[in-house]
């Protein structure tokens, strides 16, 4: 699909990544930008039209779908983590819970209000912001990774739903980017990548007509490494 021409619709985008597609959605020449965010006078960027929208909140998102008619390219992009819990610890299933509500819940919630929407607008796009995380667990960050791993699962089931309608499903995985969700991340060793260059990438695939965009060598040497022996899913902090 083209971006230019298009109208976009794009949550969690005041600030990080979510920002960063609002840019590049501009960039590419979308006609409308739609910036939804749970506080919408944190919105600051010129050029987009700022929507009130928190991804657990039904009556938001039914408020948002019927005033954002003319969406053809949607961008779930909100989502949350916790640092330093393990799934086994005394508020692992309540903080998966948490997570799950927005990084899960909230992108069905999202998808299923905005569908009829992409349906009546000529099938469009609906790209899902997932992980390197969807694929791997780490030592201290076992309780995010089951969410994004559930929303690639439901990204996959969205893209069969959504077929007969002709939407794109795009799912995208990266590994850490330089945004508030990973500050004080203690290696600093570890890869990271601008917000910008994901944006690019994602924009870059959509315009391709790419199912999935692995946006960075992170996530393409997780995705090779599940044909290894062990594969990299498998990886203990003891080994
Ligand atoms: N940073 C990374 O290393 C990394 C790597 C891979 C994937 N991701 C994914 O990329 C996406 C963007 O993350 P980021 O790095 O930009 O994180 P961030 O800087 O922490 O920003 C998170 C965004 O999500 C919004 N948000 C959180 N809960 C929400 C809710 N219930 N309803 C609506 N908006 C909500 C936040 O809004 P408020 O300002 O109101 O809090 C904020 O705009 C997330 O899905 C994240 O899981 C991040």
């Amino acid at each position: 699909m083209k971006i230019k021409g298009s109208t976009a619709f794009v949550t969690g985008a005041n600030r990080g990544l979510g920002l960063a597609y609002a840019k590049a959605l501009l960039a590419a020449g979308a006609i409308k930008v739609y910036a939804s965010a749970r506080d919408p006078s944190s919105v600051t960027l010129d050029g987009v039209v700022p929507i009130k929208l928190d991804v657990t909140n039904a009556d938001d998102i039914a408020a948002a779908a019927a005033q954002c008619s003319d969406v053809d390219l949607l961008i779930n992009n909100a989502g949350i983590t916790v640092r330093g819990e393990a799934l086994l610890s005394d508020l692992g299933v309540d903080s998966l819970r948490l997570l799950m509500e927005t990084n899960v819940y909230g992108v069905l919630a999202v998808s299923r209000a905005f569908a009829p929407v992409l349906a009546r607008n000529g099938g469009g796009v609906l790209v899902n912001m997932l992980s390197v995380l969807s694929w791997i667990s780490l030592p201290g960050t076992s309780i995010y990774p089951v969410t994004k791993a559930a929303a690639w699962v439901v990204t996959n089931g969205l893209r069969n739903e959504l077929s007969r309608q002709g939407t794109l499903v795009v799912g995208v995985h990266a590994g850490l980017i330089e945004t508030d969700m990973i500050k004080g991340i203690g290696n600093a060793t570890l890869p990271r990548s601008r917000p910008e260059d994901i944006a690019k990438a994602v924009m870059k695939g959509i315009e391709a007509g790419d199912s999935e965009v692995i946006a960075d060598d992170t996530s393409r040497n997780v995705k090779a490494g599940f044909g290894k022996t062990p594969a990299a899913y498998l990886a203990t902090s003891a080994q």
